[in-house]
């Protein structure tokens, strides 16, 4: 009978008892009943199975959010902290960094005033050195001693050296302790006004085209999107250090570099991706990037601030967010998102 149309619980079952029992039209009607109803189970079972795995992956989903949010509350507390940390060590710093560069520009100029006097007692000494008498010889001498004793010709020679490394060292500081003070400086002073993100894009490209021309081709896709309130200069130096990170990364990349930037609208965002194909983020430097002074750049080349500046920015000060999706030696994309309300552009906090 009906075998191949059985359920598979229901055909070993009849197949254990009743085997060898006549199947009249009444049992025939019972077991087709009977296999309607575990046909019918299974497909209720198979559909709470869907509901439970669709509700767990829900529930994966929202605790991924909710770490996501946490991380990112825990992200916001530390940068607060640290922006009036460095406030006060940035005040603190610049006022004797101040100094210190003035006085040593004053002796620089000092130096050339005794190198000057070192020249004239030099063409002394040569002409000295032509007379033919005794004291004459004898001072020579001395000053010859003299000059040996106390390294005149090295420190001659050094002393520019020194003094140029010395003014590149502090004005390294002096880059550090601007980019701390810009960092830690909240809103009161900047204005928020009507920006036109794709002219910002626009201008800091211009400002960063010597170090991008070398490295990079740039892709401008720029979309039409409505203005947005903002406090410019800042989101131009969010742009600056997002640019000038590709472009290191495609520096190091060593192959054709491509940057792509890209505005438009979406959700409700005004959004800009900055898009490279350099070396990409390994997967565990991620979560550190944001922090500030995490750098992967060689001393002297990299403060390790430019990004943290770049969210106290977009997050602290315009509520926005910044995403990164990186794959490493492929590229890296940040894309910064400014949240609209209704079509109006959310003033930011
Ligand atoms: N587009 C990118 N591609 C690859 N790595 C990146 C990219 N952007 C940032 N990084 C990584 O994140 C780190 C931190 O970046 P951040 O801009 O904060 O500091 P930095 O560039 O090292 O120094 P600076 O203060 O001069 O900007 C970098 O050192 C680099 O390792
Ligand atoms: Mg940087």
């Amino acid at each position: 009978m009906m075998d191949d149309t059985l359920h598979r619980l229901l055909k070993r079952q009849v197949e254990s008892h009743l085997n060898g029992v006549e199947i009249t039209a009444e049992l025939k009607n019972f077991i087709s009943a009977v296999n309607e109803a575990y046909i019918s189970q299974d497909k209720d079972r198979s559909l709470l199975e869907r509901s439970i795995d669709i509700s767990s992956q829900e529930y994966n989903e929202n605790m991924e959010k909710i770490r996501t949010l946490q991380s990112q509350l825990v992200q916001q507390e530390k940068m607060a902290g640290i922006g009036q940390l460095s406030a006060g060590i940035a005040h603190e710093i610049n006022n004797p960094l101040g100094y210190t560069q003035s006085n040593l520009d004053t002796l620089k100029k000092y130096l050339d005033k005794i190198k000057v006097f070192l020249e004239t007692l030099r063409n002394f000494e040569s002409t000295l050195q032509l007379e033919n008498n005794q004291a004459a010889q004898e001072l020579i001498t001395t000053i010859h001693a003299s000059r040996k004793k106390n390294k005149i010709d090295v420190i001659y020679d050094d002393i520019d050296d020194i003094i140029g490394e010395s003014i590149a060292g502090l004005s390294r500081i002096e880059k550090i302790v601007k980019s701390l003070l810009g960092f830690a400086r909240t809103s009161i002073n900047s204005e928020y006004e009507e920006y036109d993100l794709n002219k910002g894009i626009k201008d800091t490209l211009a400002i960063a085209n010597n170090e991008i021309k070398y490295f990079a081709n740039v892709v401008e896709d720029l979309g039409a999107i409505p203005s947005i309130k903002v406090t410019g200069s800042s989101i131009n130096q969010v742009l600056l250090n997002l640019i000038l990170n590709a472009v290191h990364a495609i520096k190091e990349a060593s192959q054709e570099g491509i940057l792509t930037l890209k505005t438009f609208e979406k959700d409700g965002s005004i959004c800009c991706r900055i898009t490279d194909n350099g070396i990409g983020i390994p997967k565990e430097n991620l979560d550190h990037i944001f922090t500030p002074f995490f750098t992967t750049k060689p001393v002297g080349m990299g403060t390790g601030l430019g990004l943290s500046i770049a969210y106290d920015i977009i997050i602290n000060k315009h509520s926005g967010r910044i995403e990164v999706e990186s794959e490493l030696g492929k590229g890296t994309s940040f894309t910064i998102k400014f949240p609209t309300k209704g079509g109006q552009i959310c003033d930011a906090k």
